[in-house]
C-alpha cells in the first residue's frame, strides 16, 4: 500500500540514532509558523486557540474509539470463522487502548478535560459525533467495509498528527499507527474474501459491492468541509500536515487502486455525500 505521507518534509534536526539504534523523540516543532522552537510538552503552555483545537480534537478522536467498539461488539461471536472472531476480539481491544489513549491526553488539561472523558462514557450507538460511527454493522459486510475504509481515514488523521507540535499527541501515533494497520489490512481481506469465496465464506460481490456504496461516501464525509479554516489554522500551528482537502485526495488516490484489485467499483466521490 502506497504511503500517503510521500511529501518533502523538514529534516528532523533534533533526531539522531543513539548508541543502539534508538531514535530519539524530536523535540522541535517541524512545521507552519513556529518551525524550529521548542514543542508544547504541557496542556498549560498552550495558546488558548490551540488549546481548544486540541480538546475538540481529542474528544472526536475518542469519540470515534468508544463508538467503534460498540459497533463492533456484536460479531464478537458472530464472525464468520474462528480468526476472524479473534481478529474482532483483538481490534475491540485496540480501540479501547486508543480510546484510553485520548482520554489520557484529555486529563491532562484538568476539569474541563475531565468532564468530556465524563460525558463520552455515555455516549450510546447513534449519539456519536461522526455519521459513519453511528451506523450499526448489520451484516459482515459491514465490517470489512468500515474497517477497510474507516479506519484507513483515521490512521490518514493519525498520520497528519505525526510528529507534531504537541508533544504528548506526536508520542501517542506510533503505536495507534501500527495497530490501526492491522484492522484495515484485515477489512481489505474480509472484502476480498467475500468476492473470491462468496457463500464458501460468507456473503458474495453482490453484498461486498453494496458494502463499499454505503461506507465509502461515509469515509469521505469524514475528513470535514473543503475550506475549512480550521484545518488551515491546525497546520499553521505544526498540529496537523495536510488539509482536509490534501489528505482526502491522497485518500481517494489510495482507495482507487485498491477497490479495483479487489475486483470491485468505487462510487464517484461526490456519490452520497453529506460533508463537502
Ligand atoms: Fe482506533
Ligand atoms: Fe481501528
Amino acid at each position: 500500500m502506497p504511503d500517503p505521507d510521500d511529501r518533502p518534509r523538514p529534516a528532523p534536526t533534533a533526531r539522531s540514532l543513539k548508541d543502539g539504534g534508538t531514535v530519539e523523540p524530536v523535540r522541535e516543532i517541524l512545521w507552519g509558523e513556529n518551525a524550529g522552537v521548542r514543542k508544547y510538552e504541557t496542556a498549560e503552555e498552550l495558546p488558548a486557540d490551540m488549546r481548544r483545537l486540541i480538546v475538540k480534537l481529542m474528544v472526536v478522536q475518542a469519540d470515534t474509539e468508544f463508538a467503534s467498539i460498540q459497533q463492533h461488539r456484536p460479531w464478537l461471536d458472530r464472525a464468520p470463522t474462528l480468526e476472524d472472531r479473534w481478529i474482532e476480539s483483538r481490534i475491540i481491544a485496540d480501540e479501547a487502548r486508543h480510546g484510553l489513549q485520548a482520554c489520557r491526553i484529555l486529563r491532562d488539561f484538568g476539569e474541563e478535560g475531565q468532564r468530556y472523558i465524563d460525558e463520552l462514557l455515555t455516549k450510546r450507538e447513534g449519539e456519536h459525533k461522526l455519521d459513519a460511527f453511528n451506523l450499526p454493522f448489520d451484516r459482515w459486510s459491514d465490517v470489512g467495509a468500515f474497517t477497510c475504509f474507516v479506519d484507513r481515514v483515521g490512521v490518514y488523521q493519525l498520520r497528519a498528527f505525526q510528529e507534531c507540535s504537541y508533544g504528548p499527541l506526536a508520542r501517542a501515533m506510533p503505536l495507534m499507527l501500527s495497530e490501526e494497520q492491522l484492522h484495515l489490512n484485515f477489512g481489505a481481506s474480509v472484502l476480498r474474501r467475500m468476492v473470491q469465496d462468496g457463500p464458501r465464506y460468507l456473503g458474495d460481490r453482490d453484498e461486498a459491492q453494496a458494502s463499499v456504496r454505503k461506507w465509502y461516501p461515509r469515509a469521505l464525509d469524514m475528513f470535514g468541509h473543503s475550506q475549512s479554516e480550521t484545518s488551515r489554522r491546525a497546520i499553521a500551528w505544526g498540529l496537523k500536515r495536510w488539509t482536509n482537502e490534501e489528505a482526502r485526495d491522497r485518500y481517494i488516490a489510495e482507495v482507487t487502486k485498491l477497490v479495483a484489485s479487489l475486483g470491485l467499483e468505487l462510487p464517484p466521490p461526490e456519490f452520497d455525500r453529506r460533508v463537502l
